[in-house]
């Protein structure tokens, strides 16, 4: 048994230590949100936070992350409120949408620590999130937006 803190909840898991965190999420705990592209790190569909960074789930098992905060497209927030789901609705980002919650908990992650990139801090930084659709031009104005709506949050 491993007990893991997911989205504030913590939680028992009955799973083997090296089973990817990506499975635990949707095959234990339900949470399909984060999805499954390629296994091997390469395409940022399974990313979540740990600790508030962006960290791909297919690859990290499950005993790494005992102990850890985890926060999953589920626990942005409860009513898709969060400035990057906001102008991410606004832009109409998504085509088919396989990749978004992946792209979204970049984005989040790009926006703590950064709250105002440019076009090229938002290319390095989500460049390791595909998109087989091309949403990439979308994905970039839906964070100069997300960043904006931050931005008017802290102000008042
Ligand atoms: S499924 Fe994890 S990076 Fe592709
Ligand atoms: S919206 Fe289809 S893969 Fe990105």
């Amino acid at each position: 048994m491993t007990t893991i803190n997911v989205n504030n909840q913590i939680i028992n898991v009955d799973a083997e230590p090296d089973t990817p965190l990506l499975w635990v999420l949707r095959d234990h705990l339900g949470m399909t949100g984060t999805k499954f592209g390629c296994g091997m790190a390469l395409c940022g569909a399974c990313t979540v936070h740990i600790d508030g960074a962006a960290t791909r789930s297919c690859v990290l098992p499950l005993s790494a992350v005992a102990g850890k905060s985890i926060t999953t497209i589920e626990g942005l927030s409860k009513d898709r409120s969060h400035a990057v789901q906001m102008a991410w609705l606004e832009i109409d980002v998504p085509q088919c949408g396989y990749c978004q919650s992946g792209q979204i908990m970049s984005a989040v992650a790009l926006l703590k620590t950064n709250p105002k990139p440019d076009d090229a801090d938002i290319d390095a930084a989500m460049s390791g999130n595909i998109c087989r659709c091309g949403t990439y031009p979308r994905i970039r104005k839906a964070i100069h937006r997300a960043a904006e709506l931050l931005d008017q949050s802290v102000a008042k």
